[in-house]
């Protein structure tokens, strides 16, 4: 089990490694729009080599930006180039349901030995043709499944005993996190992995009574500090009673 951060943003990439908790990042063309990734396959290039060096080996998914059949083989290849850690990202299939993308994405594995990250998939037999059809990652959008009125935690269930059974190679990343409590609540189902936006895993670790504890134990420390400041305020206890139990015998002979 692990964490991924769906994020195209170096800074909190760079923030959650430092604190050793991820084990991969996964982007979209939408993430790399909202984290200032403008200007075609230059820009994704220049951002995508940035990230993948910054969590080498843990792989980063990129996606293709066309649905034609031979531009994603050629894409997907190219980016598959960049550096050893790329998986590339290809939809299950296409606007309007064209049904190529698989035999592209088993092309791309099968022939090519391109990683592939199957993703907007909103149903575990959608996920089960993914596996089917060689993919290394298949990306189910738990948020977004949930949005629609079905609970993911059956979908992610039923797809994990699928790709169990069969003994595939997949792996479920559960990704489109709405809740900070998604990724436990994911992770226990079935997920391989939870990909998660980084507001969430800032929310998984801070907690308001955490805050209050930590507070209380550091004006107590201040309070320690003064207390030895002022020594003259402490009572001297005479040599050879206990502090306790004055009444009787001596601590010492
Ligand atoms: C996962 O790989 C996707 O990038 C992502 O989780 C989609 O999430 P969204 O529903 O918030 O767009």
């Amino acid at each position: 089990m692990a964490i991924f951060v769906d994020s195209g943003n170096v800074k909190e990439i760079q923030k959650f490694m430092r604190m050793g908790i991820l084990r991969g990042v996964t982007t979209n063309p939408t993430i790399l729009l909202k984290d200032g990734v403008k200007g075609g396959e230059k820009e994704i290039r220049k951002r995508t080599l940035e990230i993948a060096e910054i969590i080498n080996p843990y792989p980063l998914s990129v996606e293709v930006t066309t649905n034609e059949k031979d531009e994603m083989i050629e894409q997907a290849r190219e980016f598959s180039s960049w550096a050893d850690n790329i998986v590339v990202k290809i939809t299950i299939h296409g606007p309007n349901g064209e049904l190529h993308n698989l035999e592209v994405i088993h092309t791309l594995e099968e022939r090519y030995n391109v990683r592939i990250n199957v993703t907007a998939m909103m149903s575990a037999q959608q996920c089960f043709l993914a596996a089917l059809a060689g993919a290394t990652f298949v990306s189910l959008f738990g948020g977004r499944v949930n949005n629609m009125g079905y609970n993911c935690i059956d979908e992610i269930k039923k797809a994990r005993k699928l790709i169990d059974e069969f003994k595939l190679k997949a792996k479920i990343i559960v990704g489109s996190t709405r809740e900070v409590l998604n990724v436990v609540e994911w992770l226990n189902a079935g997920a391989h992995i939870v990909t998660a936006a980084p507001a969430l895993l800032d929310g998984m670790i801070v907690h308001p009574y955490t805050k209050e504890t930590v507070q209380q134990f550091l004006m107590d420390a201040e309070k320690a500090k003064e207390a030895v400041k002022k020594p003259a305020l402490i009572k001297e206890i005479p040599v050879g009673y206990s502090s306790q139990r004055k009444d009787i015998v001596p601590t010492k002979a």
